[in-house]
């Protein structure tokens, strides 16, 4: 599409920012998309005549370079950027990015620390703007998560997943896609590291069920998939990791705490992984892990959030 008719207003962009924002169904239907794009169905090259720009403020392996491999594989190309040899790493306005990439590429992708630095990117784009990590969500993973999950155990709708350590952003954005793909989700955490009530609040108001504990043992009883991550996320105060660890080893994912799990729960990490601290190598070494699963699913799950936010299909 030209410049000028997304100007013109050919209906407002398919933003991927948070998995609150799209409905069950739309999901599901990315999930299908990347499932089909897995299986090697999806024919042609969708994205062919596409360019896509992608922002990394922060550093990243995984979304990356699964981003970059998908929409190559899909026909498009890519231009990827580090945030720091941007303007607007040096204070240019995501509003004023925004109209100017918009006249440049289809689609754009951001990793930042600043939630609401993608917000107003998004606001001002008139292409779609695909959320690849901010400090509070990070909804590619999730949708990668849901696809593993299904692959190994079938429909995880009524299913119990548990979480156990930081509510960070991954959590947060676990506990948007129990709303959505309709799990059951039990997070266990100190209560200084709960995520936000609000958050909660507005989950359950969409159906969500979401529970919350401090033990993890009690969280994860009997749950068909236990997930954890770093205890330091790229968006905290370094200054205080002693604390968060000291708070945090109660919650590590070990053999005794899978113990208390479903006999077959499969054990989820979205990497990087801090072996040692949030897991240890048998748990993430062990039968029960499918993070490498995990991992690979990015690139197949993105492909159907590309798709669906360029409305290709
Ligand atoms: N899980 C994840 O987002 O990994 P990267 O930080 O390597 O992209």
């Amino acid at each position: 599409m030209s410049a000028a008719l997304k100007r013109a207003g050919a209906g407002a962009p398919r933003h991927f920012l948070e998995l609150l924002d799209i409905d069950s169904g739309a999901l599901r239907r990315m999930l299908d998309i990347g499932l089909r794009a897995k299986r090697g169905e999806l024919t042609g090259k969708p994205l062919a005549g596409k360019h896509i720009a992608m922002i990394f403020e922060k550093p990243s392996t995984r979304t990356r370079v699964s981003f970059e491999v998908g929409i190559r594989q899909l026909g498009g190309e890519v231009v990827s950027l580090a945030g720091k040899d941007t303007q607007l790493g040096r204070g240019e306005s995501p509003a004023d990015t925004a109209r100017v990439l918009s006249r440049y590429v289809d689609a754009i992708i951001l990793r930042t620390d600043r939630v609401a630095k993608l917000r107003e990117l998004a606001a001002h784009a008139t292409v779609p703007v695909i959320n690849a990590l901010t400090d509070v969500s990070h909804p590619c993973q999730l949708m990668a998560d849901v696809m593993t999950f299904e692959e190994h155990r079938g429909p995880i709708a009524g299913q119990v997943n548990a979480w156990t350590g930081d509510g960070n952003n991954v959590a947060r954005s676990f506990i948007q896609a129990a709303a959505r793909f309709h799990f059951r989700l039990r997070l266990a955490t100190p209560p200084e590291l709960a995520p936000p009530a609000e958050l909660i609040a507005q989950a359950r108001a969409e159906g969500a069920d979401v529970e919350l504990f401090t033990d993890p043992f009690e969280a994860v009883r009997g749950a068909r998939c236990v997930v954890t991550d770093t205890w330091i996320s790229m968006s905290d105060d370094k200054a205080s990791i002693r604390q968060r660890h000291n708070l945090l080893a109660p919650y590590q994912l070990n053999s005794r705490l899978l113990a208390a799990a479903a006999p077959d729960a499969l054990v989820m990490h979205c990497l990087p992984a801090h072996r040692g601290e949030e897991i240890t190598d048998e748990v993430i070494d062990g039968p029960q892990s499918v993070v490498f699963d995990e991992a690979e699913n990015r690139l197949h799950a993105q492909k159907g959030v590309l798709l669906w936010a360029l409305g290709l299909a």
